[in-house]
């Protein structure tokens, strides 16, 4: 069986190559998994350029979740069975045919689940599940705003929102994306190449779901009211910082606070890092997967994939998801 590993930092053509792997059994706790697909997220993106702190030393394995068979379990394994088909998620790893993850990481599907709409679920619509119904805790009718809402992690946020009844801003960057993510359910949608989204919503928020970071941030910040949360998850918006100075500049964009402050205002920030979920609330996770999968059963949620590409299009996808294009899940099929 075969991986792609990452080998060196930069452009997807000179990034990746594809080799043998040496086929490890399961420790305790843990399943192996033959992989039909593999998903891709922004962070692969990150870790490709040598902008991601936690990928692991090159040559490695990248990719944050996998669809297939369980060949093996290891000892004290009740949730899966060999035989069962599983959406898991992988703590790198993932760009691989082989894949051996902790079992409280995978979940059971059946076998006519859409394999690009399983991949969506493990990391996107999980982030999105956790930052909004357990970080936020979103309310019936509040008023949210989504950024990057035509995208993996958006559209989820889309979704789940559009449950909970929200009044839905997005913003996307093209027109494509604007009728998408009217489509999918926001309520008012900005394309932020064109018009600034603060001046745009003359309401006071509730919530801001943020993945670009800097002003955008900042200005999301003085848009929420009282008893106002923003959950920053993302700061897609470094890629365009490339020294030392635009780093900086970058990293006070964000703006400066205090915990005065959020008492004087009532407004909340609170993080999400969902590898940290993994590492310490592995049941947490677990939890987010099941209930998304039982909702995309019951025809509550529905991802969109955007494009499933062959293991030999690995490029054009990494390329794709950096260049803005894709809308929705993209992943690689064995
Ligand atoms: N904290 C966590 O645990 C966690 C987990 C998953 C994902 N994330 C973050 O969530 C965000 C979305 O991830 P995803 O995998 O679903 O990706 P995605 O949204 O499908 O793709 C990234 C999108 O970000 C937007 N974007 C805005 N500024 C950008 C810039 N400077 N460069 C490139 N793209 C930019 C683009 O949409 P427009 O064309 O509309 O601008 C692009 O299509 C990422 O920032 C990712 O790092 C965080």
């Amino acid at each position: 069986m075969q991986a792609i590993y990452l080998t060196k930092n930069g452009k997807a053509k000179i990034a990746f190559e594809k080799h043998e792997i040496e086929i490890k059994e399961p420790g305790k706790g843990e399943i192996a998994i033959e992989s039909e697909a593999f998903g891709l997220n922004f962070a692969d993106v990150l870790a490709r350029l040598g902008l991601y702190k936690e990928c692991p030393p090159l040559p490695t394995i990248i990719g944050y979740e996998t669809v297939g068979k369980v060949l093996k379990v290891g000892e004290q394994v009740k949730n899966i069975a060999v035989g069962d088909r599983v959406v898991a998620f992988t703590r790198f790893g993932g760009y691989s045919q082989y894949v051996i993850t902790k079992a409280v990481a995978a979940v059971k599907i059946s076998n006519n689940f859409h394999v690009g709409k399983a991949l969506a679920l493990a990391t996107q619509y999980t982030t999105a599940y956790y930052a909004a119904y357990i970080a936020a805790n979103v309310r019936e009718g509040e008023k949210v705003l989504i950024h990057a809402a035509a995208g993996g992690v958006g559209t989820a946020l889309v979704q789940l929102c559009k449950l909970k009844n929200c009044k839905i801003y997005g913003t996307a960057g093209s027109d494509e994306k604007m009728e998408y993510i009217k489509k999918q359910g926001v309520d008012v949608a900005i394309n932020y190449r064109e018009r600034d989204f603060s001046t745009q919503i003359t309401e006071k928020l509730d919530v801001v779901f943020d993945s670009i970071g800097g002003s955008t941030f900042k200005k999301g910040y003085r848009l929420l009211g009282s008893g106002g949360r923003i959950v920053p998850y993302g700061a897609a918006t470094q890629l365009e910082a490339n020294n030392f100075f635009s780093k900086l500049k970058f990293a006070f964009s964000f703006g400066i606070y205090h915990p005065i402050g959020f008492i004087m205002q009532s407004k909340a920030m609170i993080g999400v890092n969902m590898l940290r979920i993994a590492d310490d609330k592995p049941e947490v996770l677990q939890y987010c997967m099941q209930n998304l999968v039982n909702l995309a059963d019951e025809g509550k949620i529905n991802p969109k994939v955007g494009k499933m590409y062959s293991a030999d299009e690995l490029n054009e996808a990494h390329t794709a998801l950096e260049n803005r294009e894709t809308i929705g899940k993209i992943g690689i099929k064995w």
